[in-house]
């Protein structure tokens, strides 16, 4: 018999038809995210789950889960998954990085240029036949090229996104937990700084860090009022990282010109105020929606829990010390 694994959202051919070589492979039937209750209830039996970004695995979910190996998370970010939890129930955790991180960074980009060019706003106006002609002063927006772009979290998106910024020929400032080598920096010309000097300075700020309890409302009121008037807030990091009702706040205050957002506090709710905004692009949560990217973060997920499945650690793994065990033991 084949173990058994649980996936809780549709995933294209080729993974699918991988896990399924070597194992018994249930899908949520429904064309929506399963309920907590929903996986509670299927979890039982079950050695794999190929979870999505969004799924809750808290203890709740773990505890019905015997036999569960491993949760394969199918993104990069891993907020949703209880780690602790995770590990004490000697359950491995894995995500799909490096595969997304172009695809993420050409979203990014596309935020920075739609918001600063106006391009859904504009969309918009052709499309409600009010555009009557060339006019000298229609849809007037910001340049790119030559402006200075900081990132926050300098990981693997935010230095994809640096690479373009270069393309771009922006001046690049960032801030991160870990500094560069000044060598590196000085070699790719980055400049370090602290996140309060890089908002006073940036015209366009882009978020790309994790959501952990530090990072939670890392952008908030006092931030924003950091930020020129002139500038632009671009997240497609996590929503809980930006205050969302300040950014409303300080969009409607013209304390900065506007955003780029792909993720959102409460997702898929937005602030009413931000569906009203001409300034602010909104986008739902696509950085790594292409083709080639899901599905390769699929075949990432799979391949974590084939690797387990064989008695391996997995590639990925975000819990490697389930596996340590105790000299004397
Ligand atoms: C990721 O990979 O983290 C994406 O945001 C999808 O959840």
């Amino acid at each position: 018999m084949k173990p058994k694994v649980l996936v809780t959202r549709e995933i294209q051919e080729r993974p699918l038809k991988l896990l399924q070589q070597h194992a018994e492979v249930i899908v949520n039937p429904h064309n929506r995210a399963m309920t907590p209750e929903e996986i509670i209830a299927e979890i039982p039996g079950k050695v794999g789950l190929l979870a999505m970004g969004g799924d809750p695995i808290s203890a709740r979910v773990l505890e019905p889960a015997r036999e569960l190996k491993i949760v394969a998370n199918n993104a990069v970010g891993f907020n949703n998954l209880d780690l602790q939890a995770l590990s004490r129930f000697k359950i491995a955790a894995t995500n799909t990085p490096d595969v997304l991180t172009d695809t993420t960074a050409d979203l990014t980009f596309a935020l920075i240029l739609g918001a600063a060019r106006r391009i859904a706003e504009a969309d918009r106006f052709v499309r409600d036949g009010k555009w009557v002609g060339w006019t000298p002063g229609l849809m007037m927006g910001s340049d790119v090229h030559g402006k200075t772009l900081g990132i926050v979290g300098l990981g693997r998106i935010g230095s994809a996104v640096a690479r373009r910024a270069q393309g771009f020929n922006m001046r690049i400032v960032y801030t991160d937990i870990r500094r560069l080598d000044p060598a590196i920096e000085q070699q790719h010309q980055l400049g370090f700084m602290p996140l309060r000097d890089l908002l006073q300075i940036s015209d366009f700020v882009t978020l790309h860090v994790p959501l952990t309890p530090q990072t939670t409302h890392l952008i908030g009121a006092e931030q924003l009022d950091l930020m020129k008037k002139t500038s632009f807030l671009i997240n497609a990091s996590r929503g809980p990282v930006v205050d969302e009702k300040a950014l409303v706040e300080a969009i409607r205050s013209k304390s900065i010109a506007g955003a780029g957002l792909d993720v959102f506090e409460k997702e898929p709710k937005v602030s009413p105020e931000l569906l009203q905004m001409g300034n602010v692009l909104l986008v739902p949560h696509i950085g790594s929606a292409t083709f080639e990217t899901r599905e390769k973060m699929s075949l990432t997920a799979a391949s974590n829990i084939l690797a387990v499945l064989r008695g391996e650690i997995p590639p990925n793994i975000l819990n490697p010390e389930i596996y340590e065990t105790v000299p004397g033991r």
